[in-house]
């Protein structure tokens, strides 16, 4: 970790405590215990899922598989990390890692499942519903304090940015290697492979399932799979993957044409880098989200236009929804220690901020504002099923061009952006 790594997180960890002292105090509460959550085991078995902690307990604990541990917060003094550390020669012990952070918290290590002593007026917050013994005495999850905890989150410490901007870096390295396993007609598994390896890690770490399509599967929003074998032909490929650090998110996504994509698609792929380039541009303070996702949709129109796949006027490919059959996803999301991260469907002061009735996809609603970091996420897909109800209209769509592209699947461009005063900082290399 380096020293300047640390003086950040040494900022981030002393607001964190001003702003949770400000806010139990206008709460009136004199705890509060966070709870890290824990994996169950599957059904009738002793084997678990891949587990993440909860946001809240990482914010301040930057350790993104603890499990079955809690942080007490008290106003104005030491935070106290309860943290499972069973006595198991199965496993290898929880150890903590050699890093200063570990200084400012008093540590317990529990070799049983604990919950904390809690003192006056308390609160829990976290996954409490599994657990048997949650003191009926706390407030569990108060809303009031949880939107106001989120809202915390959506603006990002220097710290946060810091490790962020790590993400990407790390998860670039691994989009090299899988363009580079493309280009030697590796089949999805053997990408997702390089991709794991270039970026360093285990798929278990990943934050979301990495989205690794060939061909039409690129045109599949969240295809899920891996197909083993790499097809005969190769169009396109999509690759939407991630990397944490310290349990900061990067999300990111390239789409590269192949050598057996009419060369229609490699424009399209060039114009998309374009668009995204242009909308990272609006992502500055007192930015509308809402109305930057509608600048998406106009310049979509042209590029449709341009290219000759739709033949009428940008306003009537917006208003008849083409540019929504061709792109049904938001412009993007806010980022930090959840990929979709908290509060994007919410105003500062809490009330909900949903999704207009045409973009119901849309996950951030927000004016931003310095210190959020989002997404930046534009796309052009040939989806059969967006598709089907145009072709029963009379909509001047080019719809052998459109036939000639589909088994290209389609393309997304994402990096992610944190918003300064200075204006975008884009995160991705
Ligand atoms: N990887 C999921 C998303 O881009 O939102
Ligand atoms: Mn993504
Ligand atoms: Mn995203």
């Amino acid at each position: 970790m380096s020293k300047q790594l640390y003086h950040l997180q040494q900022e981030h960890l002393s607001r964190l405590q001003r702003d949770y002292a400000a806010l139990l105090e206008e709460h009136r509460l004199d705890c509060l215990a966070i709870y890290s959550g824990h994996a169950n085991a599957f059904f009738g078995d002793d084997q678990a899922p891949a587990f993440q902690t909860y946001g809240h307990f990482m914010h301040w604990v930057p350790l993104a598989d603890v499990q079955h541990s809690w942080l007490v917060i008290r106003p104005h003094q030491r935070p106290q990390l309860y943290l499972y550390a069973p006595a198991d020669f199965w496993h290898l012990p929880t150890r903590l890692p050699e890093e200063p952070w570990v200084d400012e918290f008093d540590i317990h290590l529990c070799s049983d499942h604990v919950s904390p002593a809690l003192d006056g007026h308390a609160a829990i917050i976290g996954d409490v519903a599994q657990l048997p013994n949650a003191s009926l005495k706390a407030q569990l999850n108060p809303a009031t304090l949880l939107n106001r905890l989120d809202e915390r989150r959506i603006v990002k410490s220097d710290y946060e940015i810091a490790c962020l901007r790590e993400a990407n870096r790390l998860a670039i390295a691994g989009h090299e290697a899988a363009q580079a396993a493309f280009l030697g007609a590796s089949g999805e598994l053997d990408i997702q492979l390089a991709y794991l390896a270039g970026s360093r890690q285990r798929e278990s770490a990943v934050p979301y399932q990495n989205i690794i399509g060939l061909n039409d599967h690129a045109g599949v929003l969240h295809y899920q799979h891996y197909d083993i074998s790499p097809p005969r032909r190769r169009h396109s490929l999509l690759v939407d993957a991630g990397r944490r650090f310290r349990g900061y998110c990067a999300d990111i996504t390239r789409t590269h044409a192949g050598p057996d994509a009419p060369a229609l698609f490699g424009e399209l792929v060039g114009a998309m880098h374009g668009l995204k380039d242009e909308l990272v541009q609006g992502v500055t303070a007192g930015t509308d989200f809402i109305a930057l996702h509608e600048q998406m949709h106009q310049r979509l129109g042209d590029i449709l236009i341009a290219h000759d796949l739709f033949r009428g006027s940008r306003e009537q490919a917006v208003a008849e929804g083409v540019t929504r059959a061709f792109c049904p996803h938001g412009l993007g999301h806010s980022l930090g220690l959840q990929v979709h991260d908290v509060a994007g469907l919410r105003h500062p002061d809490g009330t909900a901020a949903p999704p207009p009735n045409e973009h119901p996809a849309l996950r951030l609603t927000r004016t931003l504002s310095s210190g959020m970091v989002v997404t930046i996420e534009p796309g052009l897909y040939f989806i059969p099923m967006l598709l089907a109800p145009l072709r029963e209209t009379s909509l001047p769509i080019n719809w052998a061009l459109l036939d000639y592209c589909m088994p290209c699947g389609g393309i997304r461009i994402e990096d992610n952006i944190a918003v300064t005063d200075q204006g975008p900082d884009n995160l991705t290399p």
